[in-house]
């Protein structure tokens, strides 16, 4: 593990973003029944669904995310950039994170807030990670991508092992306040997808602002939009912050570009040793990845 990392409670995290303060702190963050909170693992589609939340709040109206950056709109619970915003924010709040479930805040799971988790397929989970990691460290720190892969694939990575963080979180499926929505999904009906979010928060938009909701969240829109195409990078060392853009390819299957063969079967192993006691259907790569 390098100085970018620290432990807390067996999970790697950034030191740039969070602190033992901060993340105990969201343990014991005060959810509020009518916060809507975001989860994912990150580069699952996280500021994608931002987006689509915040372009429902605002009936599909792209003055808010034209001006407001995605990480305002929606504060991170475990960064300690945001929590003070959080707690200054009226409701009903929006918020995101990439906490596993034994890292949530306790008290939502006696509220009736809402949860939003997106999962995506794991092999373009950490292709995406992949690339963007190379903004991460100094050149002579990259790693290889079949050394990425393996750290991948033990858990070794910031917020932990995706199988462990998807297998936690799908436990909260058939409870009424969480929806399972998928990258795929959004790749394979934008519009339906927003319905389905819409229906989800008790949300209402007219043909027209679903419209103008959906062509604010394609691709080259969000790409060439300032607050929405930027993530903040803090050096742990430093402090200093820097803003790398967010939006890469946007497609399904790119992992197919960089796995060799015997990559991808020994993935192909290990995702049926650990997945393989849920319902394939719940994931929409088991058709086809
Ligand atoms: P790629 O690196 O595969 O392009 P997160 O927000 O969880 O970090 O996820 C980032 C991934 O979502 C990136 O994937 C990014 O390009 C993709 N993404 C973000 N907005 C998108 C959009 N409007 N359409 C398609 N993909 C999008």
């Amino acid at each position: 593990m390098t100085d970018n990392y620290f432990l807390f409670e067996g999970i790697q995290m950034l030191s740039g973003f969070h602190s033992v303060e901060s993340l105990s702190f969201a343990q014991n963050f005060l959810v509020k029944d009518d916060d809507v909170i975001i989860v994912s693992y990150p580069r699952s589609g996280t500021h994608w669904m931002i987006e689509m939340v915040s372009l429902i709040v605002s009936k599909g109206d792209p003055t808010w995310v034209q001006s407001v950056k995605n990480s305002a709109r929606c504060p991170g619970i475990d960064s300690k950039d945001w929590q003070k915003l959080l707690l200054d924010q009226d409701g009903p709040r929006l918020m995101s994170t990439h906490l596993p479930l034994q890292l949530f805040p306790k008290s939502y799971f006696t509220s009736s807030a809402k949860i939003i988790y997106v999962i995506r397929n794991p092999r373009d989970v950490v292709t995406s990670n992949y690339h963007i990691s190379k903004h991460f460290h100094p050149l002579k720190n990259q790693k290889t991508f079949d050394e990425h892969l393996r750290a991948f694939i033990q858990g070794d990575v910031a917020y932990g092992s995706w199988f462990d963080h998807t297998l936690g979180w799908i436990t909260r499926r058939d409870t009424e306040n969480f929806l399972l929505m998928s990258y795929e999904a959004l790749q394979r009906d934008l519009r339906g997808s927003m319905q389905k979010v819409c229906q989800f928060l008790g949300k209402h938009l007219t043909p027209e602002q679903l419209d103008s909701a959906v062509q604010n969240l394609s691709f080259s829109v969000m790409k060439e939009n300032r607050m929405s195409n930027s993530i903040m990078l803090r050096n742990s060392k430093d402090g200093t912050v820097s803003n790398i853009p967010l939006l890469r390819k946007g497609i399904c299957g790119d992992w197919k570009n960089l796995f060799t063969v015997a990559q991808s079967e020994a993935f192909d192993r290990v995702y049926q040793e650990k997945m393989s006691r849920l319902d394939p259907d719940l994931f929409p790569w088991s058709k086809s990845c």
